[in-house]
């Protein structure tokens, strides 16, 4: 079985001045019997410190006693250069300040030159990797939640705009019309005029008649309240006619397999949210002439999938965008379902359409 095992390769970066110690290491690692591995030895911490490009290792082995510094020193300056491999410490006497310093400062291990043998530095070696390993992937998964924290706000602050511009340019445009008639009125009951002019009246009712429409479609942006008042399935069905609308040449069929009951609270607005940006998409992006929108509630999962026969694309390609940052639709729904306990899909290649499945485990 043992035989059977690739080989990896091993590249390694040993810093030590003393060069029996070399020569042992060297020997130890001729012993690992999955690694191939390839060793550059440094012996001193001058010639450490003109070494090039970081990146290069997948891991360092550097002593402690390095003249005119030590090794967590240099460990440092390679940190602060970039370098990003694990680095063991190794001492020629176990030293337990010296083994604290190396763990707070980031070392990944810490040996003793005097106990050190074959296994013990293959073992290290090993653990050392993974745990850098894991420490980047968190270091990702920061960073990408740090990149989604300043989306979200940026997603917010324009939101906050685009209503206060709506609430101003309607809202507050009708009001001041109507304030306007409203004055008109009053100064001629101060004039004694005791009739009211029934055109500027009629001109005011209408007017109010617009902004309450235009309200409606305000808040109906901000929460679509026909969610709470009609059920997901109800909305579901005025999402697929506002389609209808925007794209009379496009057939969209839509099968709803669940009742209103079987479809659990929490998910209702994620389902309404990610319907209305697959449709909006397929409406800006794909030029299909086709759609299917499909909800069930099977043997307790629920299935949200929605599907074009228009241009698709290569998710690669679009990540590789410049402006992909600020494209939100694709993100937010992933993150929606996701955020709600569901699974989220899309697969869509050029030519052949783009089909979004989210599913939902529910008891
Ligand atoms: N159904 C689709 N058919 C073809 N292309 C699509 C489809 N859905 C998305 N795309 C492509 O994927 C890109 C990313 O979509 P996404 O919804 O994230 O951003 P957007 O629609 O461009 O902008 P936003 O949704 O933030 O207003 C789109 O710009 C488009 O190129
Ligand atoms: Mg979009």
């Amino acid at each position: 079985m043992e035989s059977l095992r690739k080989t990896r390769l091993l590249r390694m970066l040993l810093v030590d001045d003393d060069e029996d110690d070399y020569l042992i290491f060297r020997d130890m690692l001729s012993e690992f019997k999955n690694w191939e591995v390839q060793l550059q030895w440094i012996s001193s911490y001058e010639a450490a410190l003109e070494l090039p490009k970081p990146g290069f290792y997948d891991v360092c082995l550097m002593d402690y006693r390095l003249e005119p510094g030590n090794g967590i020193e240099l460990m440092k300056k390679f940190q602060k250069d970039g370098f990003t491999f694990p680095v063991i410490i190794l001492t020629s006497h176990g030293d337990h300040e010296v083994d604290m310093e190396a763990m707070r400062e980031g070392a990944a291990d810490f040996l003793d030159k005097g106990q050190v043998n074959s296994q013990l530095l293959e073992r290290s070696i090993r653990y050392s990797i993974e745990h850098c390993k894991n420490l980047e992937a968190l270091r990702q998964s920061e960073n990408q939640l740090r990149i989604l924290s300043s989306k979200l706000m940026e997603a917010q602050e324009n939101e906050r705009k685009r209503v206060a511009h709506e609430l101003h340019d309607s809202i507050g445009a009708s009001l001041t019309a109507v304030k306007y008639g409203l004055e008109l009125e009053v100064t001629r009951a101060g004039e004694g005029k005791r009739c009211l002019d029934g055109a500027v009246l009629g001109q005011l009712t209408s007017t109010v008649e617009a902004t309450i429409k235009d309200l409606k479609r305000i808040y109906g942006n901000l929460r679509p309240l026909i969610l709470d008042d009609l059920g997901i399935l109800a909305a579901m069905r005025s999402l697929v006619r506002q389609f209808r609308e925007v794209r009379p040449n496009a057939s969209l069929v839509e099968t709803i397999d669940a009742e209103e009951h079987e479809i659990p609270e929490g998910i209702k607005i994620v389902i309404y949210r990610i319907i209305q940006e697959a449709l909006n998409n397929i409406s800006k992006h794909s030029d299909a002439d086709q759609v299917e929108l499909a909800l069930s509630n099977k043997r307790g999962i629920v299935l949200l999938s929605i599907r074009d026969n228009g241009r698709g694309f290569d998710l690669r390609e679009i990540l590789m965008e410049d402006d992909h940052r600020h494209k939100l639709g694709l993100q937010s729904m992933k993150e929606r379902a996701e955020l709600s306990g569901g699974a989220f899909t899309i697969v869509s290649s050029k030519g052949k359409g783009t089909t979004i499945k989210v599913t939902w485990p529910v008891s």
